[in-house]
């Protein structure tokens, strides 16, 4: 009878982890949630919502293609203003100058894993479509 108590009692709790909601988080986009927090959402807000720099909920629209993301970040604006031109994004957005440069800070790795965290928690796309999309992994 103990053996099924034990038995019945493992049972139990191994149907209360399935009720769980969701899966856990990807330890890609993980990673990127602790960059964003570490010193993206200083200036765009701690959900995305902007303050000194734009808000982040039509990230997507502004870089349909991630690798241009993640080269604006790299660069910071005043290097992309150098490299690409006095706007970004498709819709031709003007440059306070204020975004930093991250390719001194972050890895190439680090820097593919906060632009798929960003479109993923704020632009809407899903998780293996921003995965994808940034080439993370
Ligand atoms: C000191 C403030 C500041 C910090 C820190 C900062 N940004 Fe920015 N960011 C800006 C500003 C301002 C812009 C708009 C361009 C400009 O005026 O320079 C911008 C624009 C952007 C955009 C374009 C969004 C859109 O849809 O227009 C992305 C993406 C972005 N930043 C990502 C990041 C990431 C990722 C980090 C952290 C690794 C970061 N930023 C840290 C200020 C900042």
């Amino acid at each position: 009878m103990r053996r099924l108590g034990v038995v019945m009692a493992f049972f139990l709790w191994t149907a209360a982890c399935a009720t769980e909601p969701g899966p856990p988080p990807h330890p890609d986009l993980e990673a990127g949630r602790e960059t964003y927090g570490r010193l993206c959402s200083v200036c765009h807000g701690g959900e995305g919502e902007g303050g000194v720099g734009p808000d982040l909920s039509s990230v997507v629209a502004t870089f349909p293609d991630c690798e241009t993301q993640v080269r604006w970040i790299s660069l910071g604006a005043e290097r992309w203003v150098t490299d690409e031109g006095p706007t970004y994004g498709t819709q031709g957005k003007a440059i306070t100058g204020t975004m930093p440069s991250f390719e001194p800070t972050l890895t190439e790795a680090q820097i593919r894993q906060v632009a798929a965290f960003e479109r993923f928690r704020y632009g809407g796309s899903g998780e293996t479509v921003a995965l994808a999309d940034c080439d993370v992994g």
